[in-house]
């Protein structure tokens, strides 16, 4: 028995995973998944009812289930926090503890969406990339850190620092990835300012020369923002650091119409993954019924192929989110005039239909 925990979080966490969870039951019902559910708190809420983002009782759970899903985590209520007690330390943590090094996060335009996209269609039109971020170490996690009083002022700091190993490892990832799609991985960093960068680059460039059949090209991570936008089908694997990672891969969402298309997968090295939408817990939307819940349905779907051995029934969640687009049903955000626009709800009941 597959045993999953359910981390659905704050805000639109809640509303999406609920459709991602309706999915799940029917995966159940019809096709023998046998996917048993754990429940979990995570997140503002998680701080609300325990005095903790990342309770005890949810890194227990972590640690015995085969998968975890999560919503998302955040809120304007938690804002003015102390660091330490807020929602998005909870998911931090939660991944630093689980060692979910290797996030990946797949840009792909569905072909009924491609005049969503703010681009020209010819521009995004087969789009089909994938961002692997590094995502337990660089500056997210890096000491010294903090605010104090220096020369009578407040002063602010961060350090962006990598191991060699820790770059080794997320380039295998990258470049094992590339191995099954086409074999370009381009390395994203900052080496002619930082020299966290310099090590990263010198690193990127060792590991390729264990996969002779990718190929390695390396691009400054202005320049990749610009491409992104510019040409972003030039692009196969991109791979970089944890703050880089963050800042493309939302702009690489747009390609696709919306933030709300794209899911993710944290692994570590095992295989054992945490999934959950790259976007956030959108509180301007929370609550109206009106936020896409397909990252989150995609989510479970990467679930199903990267940990759980399931790529059948991957498949399937792919299809099915395919069709409702094929009928034209489109949550808010990826709508023009003439779809036939849904609900939260209503878009997952869809799926479902689709699937069975
Ligand atoms: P956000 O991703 O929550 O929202 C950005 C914009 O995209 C908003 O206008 C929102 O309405 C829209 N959006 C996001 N998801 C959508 C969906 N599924 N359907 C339709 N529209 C969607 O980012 P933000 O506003 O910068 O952050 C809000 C909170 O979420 C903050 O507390 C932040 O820390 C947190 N956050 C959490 C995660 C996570 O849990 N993985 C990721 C990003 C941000
Ligand atoms: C994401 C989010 C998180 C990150 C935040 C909420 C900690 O933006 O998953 O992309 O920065 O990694
Ligand atoms: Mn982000």
């Amino acid at each position: 028995m597959l045993k999953v925990l359910i981390l659905p979080g704050d805000g639109i966490g809640q509303e999406i995973t609920t459709q991602a969870l309706k999915v799940i039951d029917c995966l159940n019902a019809d096709f023998n998944l046998g996917m048993m559910l754990e429940h979990g708190l995570v997140g503002g809420n998680a701080y609300d009812e325990t005095g903790s983002p990342l309770p005890q009782a949810t890194l227990d759970a972590a640690r015995q289930c085969d998968s975890i899903l999560l919503g998302a985590v955040g809120g304007y209520q938690w804002e003015f926090l102390e660091r330490d007690l807020r929602p998005e330390r909870g998911l931090l943590e939660l991944r630093a503890e689980m060692d979910l090094f290797s996030n990946l996060r797949p840009a792909i335009l569905y072909p009924q969406l491609v005049n969503v996209s703010t681009l020209k269609e010819e521009v995004v039109s087969g789009l089909d990339l994938m961002i692997v971020r590094e995502l337990v170490a660089g500056i997210y996690f890096g000491k010294p850190r903090g605010v104090e009083i220096r020369d009578g002022q407040k002063y602010g700091f961060n350090t962006a620092a990598y191991y060699e190993l820790e770059i080794r490892r997320i380039g295998r990832s990258a470049f094992k990835i590339a191995q099954l799609r086409n074999k370009r991985v381009c390395s994203i960093d900052k080496a002619n300012v930082l020299e966290v960068c310099e090590l990263w680059r010198e690193v990127m460039t060792d590991v390729a020369k264990d996969y002779p059949n990718v190929e390695l090209t390396h691009m400054y991570v202005d320049n990749a923002a610009m491409q992104l936008v510019k040409a972003p089908k030039q692009f196969d694997v991109m791979v970089t650091s944890n703050l880089f990672g963050d800042v493309l891969s939302d702009c690489a969402a747009m390609l696709t119409g919306s933030i709300g298309m794209l899911p993710s997968a944290s692994l570590n090295q095992d295989g054992f993954g945490m999934y959950e939408p790259i976007h956030g817990s959108a509180p301007d939307i929370a609550g109206k019924d009106i936020a896409n819940p397909l990252a989150a349905i995609l989510s479970v779907a990467m679930m199903l192929r990267y940990s759980l051995n399931q790529a059948s029934l991957a498949c399937k969640i792919e299809a099915a989110v395919n069709t409702v687009l094929n009928k034209g049903y489109r949550t808010q955000d990826i709508a023009i005039e003439s779809d036939l626009v849904v609900g939260t709800n209503k878009m997952g009941d869809l799926v479902v239909e689709a699937l069975v």
